[in-house]
């Protein structure tokens, strides 16, 4: 059996059995209670889960540090981003080490636990310009932090009760547990598992479907936590992909799950975030295409696959598959890269996702080239109600 070895050597889950909630709400009821936002959530599920094994709880000061500086833990694991939980410099003040706390969402509802091992301030500035490398506000990774109450931020190990993953996603979302019981049933010794923010075009089709000619199957794990406005919401993508896994795909060489963390956009830090993770869950491989997790113009577009190169595979423990940028050529009549085809630019059926976005939302399908008819109609439906709910502005 050929199945990766979760990073560190073991997963480390961190859940409670749900039915403890009610006891321990009534034992804790009187400890300080920390809000967490929706990002802050997805962590938290992260960590539950065994995702981002071996992290047993939110980031403490030393571990931060490490990361941010030199993309490793404290002991030398690889670990290219932090994962900490953000506190109001009130809630600081007030804390004790040792103390735990309960973690609520934002309708009060008790998550799950924390004993606090560490309260230390955040360097934004810095973090910002080591994990984004830029400073600017506009990236959407470093206006989350902007919007943060402050530099504050707690350590320490949580408990999650385990009806963390209810809602629309909960049948797909299977842990890393779950994928690799799921994998071994199904025979599976290699997996390669793709990423992805974003509804599949016949270019992530392509890169999917090369790397399924040299492993068993394939994990389509595309990410659900929060992404930026401008990004197609995760329930319109499902219906994406369910469609195009029924019509073009195998069924018995893949499994869809759904990846609940939020989106960095950080660029070549978090492919390698995203290839750790997959990791967790079983996955031997990992696709690492054009500007992978990049936004804008902030990152080279092969930039990750540079910053992955830089690691030995006992540092990484999983194999990335690189792909240079895919297009349709017409001379070459097939979907191709840079690296198998040598017409120009005449030749290739290539639009900015701009232009697609634009075509979309006035209801045309971007040429099949792109996408996938059926995948388009779910698009341009998608956005036909979307401009139907927006209200018309009265001109009183
Ligand atoms: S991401 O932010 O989740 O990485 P996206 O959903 O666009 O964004 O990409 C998913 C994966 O497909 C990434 O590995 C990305 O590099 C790759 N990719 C996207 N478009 C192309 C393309 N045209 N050619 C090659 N790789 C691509």
């Amino acid at each position: 059996m050929f199945l990766s070895v979760p990073h560190g050597g073991r997963l480390i889950t961190a859940l409670s059995p749900a039915s403890a909630r009610p006891e321990m709400a009534r034992a804790y009821a009187t400890r300080p209670a920390i809000r967490l936002s929706p990002r802050e959530i997805s962590d938290l599920g992260l960590i539950a889960i065994g995702a981002v094994s071996p992290l047993d709880g939110f980031m403490d000061e030393k571990t931060y540090h490490s990361v941010v500086d030199r993309m490793r833990l404290p002991d030398g694991l690889v670990f290219p981003l932090p994962i900490v939980l953000p506190v109001r410099e009130e809630e600081a003040r007030g804390l004790r080490i040792g103390e735990v706390v309960r973690l609520l969402d934002t309708s009060d509802r008790l998550l799950g636990l924390m004993t606090v091992s560490d309260i230390f301030r955040r360097d934004l500035e810095w973090e910002a310009q080591e994990v984004y490398r830029t400073n600017d506000p506009a990236h959407p990774g470093v206006a989350a932090l902007g919007r943060l109450p402050g530099p504050f931020a707690i350590g320490g190990k949580v408990t999650v009760f385990d009806d963390w993953s209810e809602g629309p996603f909960a049948p797909l979302a299977l842990t890393p547990t779950e994928s690799r019981a799921r994998f071994e049933s199904l025979g599976w010794q290699t997996v390669v598992g793709f990423q992805t923010r974003n509804p599949i075009h016949r270019a992530h089709e392509y890169i999917q479907k090369c790397s399924l000619e040299i492993v068993d199957g394939l994990f389509l794990h595309p990410l659900v936590g929060e992404t930026k406005e401008d990004d197609v919401p995760a329930r319109v993508r499902m219906d994406c992909y369910n469609v195009l896994l029924e019509r073009y795909y195998p069924r018995t060489r893949v499994v869809l799950g759904v990846f609940p963390g939020a989106m960095r956009y950080a660029g070549p830090r978090e492919a390698l975030f995203h290839a750790l993770v997959r990791k967790n869950y079983g996955c031997t491989h990992f696709i690492v295409g054009r500007d992978h997790a990049g936004v804008g113009s902030y990152y080279g577009p092969f930039e990750a696959h540079a910053l992955l190169r830089q690691f030995s595979f006992d540092e990484l423990g999983i194999i990335p598959i690189f792909f240079d940028t895919a297009y349709y050529c017409r001379t070459c009549e097939g979907m191709v890269s840079h690296k198998t085809c040598g017409h120009d630019e005449s030749s290739h059926v290539l639009l900015s996702g701009t232009k697609v976005r634009q075509m979309l939302r006035d209801g045309l399908p971007p040429p099949p080239e792109m996408t996938r008819p059926e995948v388009a109609a779910v698009l341009i439906g998608h956005y036909r109600k979307r401009e139907e709910s927006i209200p018309a502005v009265s001109s009183s």
